[in-house]
């Protein structure tokens, strides 16, 4: 089966022809990052026009990529949940009118199922179940996978999400957006322990992350130096940050391994793709025996090939119910779609 996807859910319009939820047979991604960076993060308004600018062409691009026309795909997906509303709604409009148009159904997807399935593409042998951490830029959540559209939120961030955390704190360094992928690059030789900074809890939930208070920490930290015009390495800081959020992120998923124990654990969304939680990770896994999954480096960020993938397991919808589908800012993960 032979699934087109689309993905439009912040500021990168992506569409992938994707057979049977492993195989990519296409993938095109347009990033808007040049765009926001002089912003210091995503402006809404621009993400959107930019979609509708760009939507027809990325499509075309995935499809002549793949060999293929629109009339020999066997369905059209789309990521319809949760992201930015403007952003979401050119995408899964797009799909819509492309399914209705070529009589093909409509297949929803919701935007961390797609992260997590970016693991199925890069390691085709991979099935549930299995416990799923997604670090994204808009969520932190642990959650335990038993099905490939049966998902239970085991725990997740109070306030700012992991990737969030990362990029204000960067942006307070003085590390351009998207702050976190810079500050891996830039803290790459940096001294991980030369800045001891908080692990804050979420008092009587294990399970759950908090953040604001780690990134806070950083900001009256830099506040303070500028004050007294004490000298901060921005690398050794960013080191010691990256590090600390690794750290909690690992002893989180340890606790809940603890409580919902499974032998694989799989780690999705753009902060995947970040140094130090892959090799603090990597060191957990290993010591307590289970098999780890990461992403590619390529499907960590948004991309259309993981929502093609997550597609090939999720309701297809036809006629009516297609069109009646809308797109929704926040989303569980957990929610099942009722039409
Ligand atoms: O999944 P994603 O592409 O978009 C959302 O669904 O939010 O995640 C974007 C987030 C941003 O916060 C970005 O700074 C972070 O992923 N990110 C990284 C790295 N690459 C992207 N954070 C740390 N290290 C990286 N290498
Ligand atoms: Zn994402």
């Amino acid at each position: 089966m032979k699934i087109l996807s689309i993905e439009s859910s912040c500021d990168e319009t992506a569409a992938a022809v994707v057979e049977d939820g492993r195989k990519v047979l296409s993938s095109a991604v347009n990033t808007q990052i040049a765009e926001h960076v002089i912003y210091g993060g995503v402006v809404p308004e621009i993400a959107s026009r930019r979609h509708c600018e760009n939507i027809g062409l990325i499509v075309r691009s995935a499809l002549s990529q793949a060999g293929l026309s629109v009339g020999d795909v066997d369905a059209v997906a789309a990521t319809y949940a949760p992201g930015l509303i403007g952003a979401l709604l050119v995408g899964l409009n797009f799909a819509k009118g492309l399914a209705y148009s070529a009589g093909k159904p409509l297949i929803p997807v919701h935007h961390l199922r797609s992260h997590i399935a970016s693991n199925y593409i890069s390691h085709p042998e991979l099935e549930p179940p299995f416990l799923a951490l997604v670090v994204s830029g808009g969520h932190t959540s642990l959650i335990d996978v038993t099905g490939y559209t049966e998902l239970r939120i085991i725990g997740s961030t109070r306030d700012d999400a992991a990737g969030e955390a990362l990029d204000k704190a960067a942006r307070a360094m003085g590390i351009p957006y998207p702050g976190g992928a810079n500050m891996d690059k830039l803290a790459a030789d940096g001294d991980p322990f030369a800045y001891k900074l908080p692990r804050p809890e979420v008092d009587g939930s294990p399970f759950d992350f908090s953040f604001s208070g780690l990134k806070t920490s950083v900001i009256n930290l830099l506040h303070n130096a500028g004050q007294t015009g004490k000298e901060i390495d921005i690398r050794d800081l960013g080191a010691s940050y990256m590090q600390t959020i690794a750290q909690i992120l690992v002893s989180k998923t340890a606790l809940a391994l603890d409580e919902y124990p499974r032998n694989k654990l799989v780690v999705a969304g753009g902060v995947s793709a970040n140094s130090v939680l892959r090799r603090e990770m990597k060191t957990f896994a290993d010591k307590r025996g289970i098999s780890l999954y990461f992403p590619e480096l390529r499907y960590c960020g948004d991309n259309a090939a993981m929502v093609g993938a997550q597609a090939y397991y999720e309701k297809s919808l036809t006629g009516s119910d297609a069109l009646k589908i809308n797109a929704f800012a926040t989303m569980d993960i957990d929610k099942q779609l009722t039409v």
